[in-house]
């Protein structure tokens, strides 16, 4: 397994079906590993707010036996008051993990480049890999196994997406992103995710009509239409993505039995209505306990 987890691409199948196996024991029995990261410290960098990663990261790693420093852009000032390169050199001999959210995705590839200790990416414009894997956890939870599955994903096509469509390609999920026109994932991400789905039996697609796309679908997913960074668009892509708000009416189209998900923060009576966030289908509470789960799993992979 690679030093790093910057993205769901890092790791084969059996590894992230490794990782999902190992976070239902961390799960059902936490206790097991009370001690498995003694004395061990991860550090948190954040560059853009956090309520989910933040809590499950900080509570994770104490709950294994270590301790979190959390590190905020007031203090380090990456790149401006110190470079990245000296900002992780020093960290390597103090910590031995460290999780960082950020704007572009080539800090967090540079970083894990400069490390000698594990580089966790807690978001970056174009990933998010331990949202998605905390959702395909939740999947196979909620619905007993995961190849197969219809995933469709309604909204922006963003590092929610990105990471979604990595961890389908790779379990054999179908995922259909519709969204606006203009509004598509990444054209590299896109043609990675549709190379890898060719190797496993998946399917990625992308439509311009929620209607039809989510037909048959098994999970309705859906992110905010501006993401943190994209706040003077907000009111443009309002009007834009009307047409793809998750309602009543759509859930009504995906297959009887499916799940609403979400990776929060919502802005209910945009992307989703309260009646369908707040429905006995919906496990968008489910999905943000779980990275707890999950991310106790990667670190016991990537720390011990
Ligand atoms: N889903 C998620 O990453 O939430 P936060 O932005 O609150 O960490
Ligand atoms: N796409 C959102 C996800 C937040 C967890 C963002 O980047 O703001």
């Amino acid at each position: 397994m690679k030093k790093d987890f910057l993205s769901i691409r890092d790791r084969t199948r059996e590894e992230i079906l490794a990782t999902l196996s190992l976070a239902s024991t961390v799960k059902s029995h936490p206790e097991k590993f009370a001690s498995s990261l003694k004395g061990r410290t991860l550090a948190m960098i954040f560059e853009k707010p956090s309520l989910r990663t933040r809590a499950t990261f900080d509570i994770g790693i104490q709950q294994l036996g270590g301790f979190s420093l959390l590190l905020l852009p007031t203090e380090i000032n990456l790149g401006k008051r110190e470079s990245l390169y000296d900002v992780t050199k020093n960290l390597e001999r103090m910590v031995q993990g460290i999780m960082i959210r950020t704007f572009s995705h080539q800090v967090v590839l540079d970083m894990a480049r400069f490390a000698s200790v594990p580089v966790i990416n807690g978001l970056t414009d174009y990933s998010h890999p331990c949202q998605a894997m905390a959702d395909y956890f939740t999947i196979q939870e909620t619905k007993g196994s995961l190849a197969g599955l219809k995933l469709c994903y309604v909204g922006d096509g963003n590092n929610v997406a990105h990471s979604l469509m990595f961890a389908g390609a790779r379990l054999g999920v179908h995922v259909t992103i519709t969204c606006p026109k203009g509004y598509e994932p990444n054209p590299d991400a896109l043609r990675l995710a549709m190379d890898d789905a060719s190797l496993s039996g998946a399917s990625i697609e992308i439509s311009h009509d929620p209607d039809t796309a989510v037909h048959a679908a098994d999970v309705v997913y859906t992110d905010v239409w501006a993401s943190m960074g994209q706040e003077s668009e907000a009111e443009e892509r309002r009007k834009i993505f009307q047409p793809f708000q998750v309602n009543r009416k759509l859930m009504g189209k995906a297959k009887p039995g499916a799940i609403f998900m979400h990776c929060l923060p919502a802005h209910r009576g945009d992307e989703v209505t309260d009646e369908v966030i707040d429905a006995e289908y919906s496990v968008v509470f489910q999905q943000a306990e779980n990275r707890l789960h999950v991310q106790k799993a990667i670190m016991l992979q990537l720390m011990q």
